[in-house]
């Protein structure tokens, strides 16, 4: 049994186009589904007492996805984040957006900049959003970052990790999950997965809820983390 509370959870939300395709409906209905189901799972990890709630939302290579997709997802981020601080306020969640938002719509990175900043007094679960995330790009950025401010030191672990966003609030992953099946990483959290515990589940994001999570953290309290070293 692991004797470390699952401090940090992070979820690949797949899925979505799968659902709606189930029932006939365009991709995007999926993606709507998704968000109520993001809702609810947000909602329940807090319950459990998970403190951090990383959540893949948008990769870098997402962008390869027809047009229309695309914006929809931007718009849904532009109007969603904004509509539901009330929500994130009554709830006492803190909202962090990881990854590069500089290349996002202005009304995308104006709607993350606000939630950021009302929601930045809140510790009962840190929800992390990851839009235009890469786990490549991010480590790429923090070497960048590190040349910037030296471009003649040495680079160490030390270095790339103390230079990765929000390094300073959210701590090292403990487990990633999946949902829909699918048994890869899709570029999620590269340099954190080290020796993150993995879990793939074949439900459909849409279908998550409050008992999926009971059973992500069940098999996490199942695990033994040896880092290397003997139990
Ligand atoms: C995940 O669901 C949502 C995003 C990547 C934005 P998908 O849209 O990838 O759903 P599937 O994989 O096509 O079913
Ligand atoms: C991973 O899902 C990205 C997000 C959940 C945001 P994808 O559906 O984009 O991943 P692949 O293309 O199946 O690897
Ligand atoms: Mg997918």
């Amino acid at each position: 049994m692991s004797t470390e509370n699952l401090t940090h959870l992070a979820v690949i939300m797949d899925g979505n186009g799968r659902w709606a395709k189930k029932r006939n409906l365009p991709r995007t209905a999926g993606h709507l589904a998704g968000l109520k189901a993001l809702k609810k799972i947000i909602l329940a990890s807090k319950k459990s007492d998970v403190k951090f709630l990383s959540l893949y939302a948008f990769s870098t290579e997402n962008w390869r996805r027809p047009d229309s997709e695309v914006n929809y997802l931007m718009n849904l981020i532009a109007s969603k984040l904004p509509s539901e601080i009330k929500f994130y306020k009554s709830e006492q969640i803190r909202i962090l957006v990881r990854g590069d938002r500089t290349n996002l719509p202005k009304a995308a990175i104006n709607a993350i900049n606000k939630v950021e900043d009302e929601t930045k007094e809140f510790s009962a679960i840190t929800v992390i959003l990851c839009i235009n995330y890469g786990g490549h790009d991010e480590i790429v950025r923090s070497v960048n970052s590190i040349l910037k401010e030296n471009p003649t030191t040495e680079i160490t672990e030390d270095l790339i990790k103390s230079h990765m966003q929000f390094n300073d609030i959210v701590p090292c992953v403990d487990m990633i999950v999946r949902s829909a099946g699918e048994k890869r990483l899709s570029n999620f959290l590269l340099w954190e997965s080290a020796y993150a515990e993995l879990g793939f589940y074949d439900t459909l994001f849409p279908d998550w809820d409050e008992q999926m999570i009971n059973i992500v953290i069940k098999d996490y309290q199942s695990r033994i983390r040896k880092f290397g070293g003997i139990s």
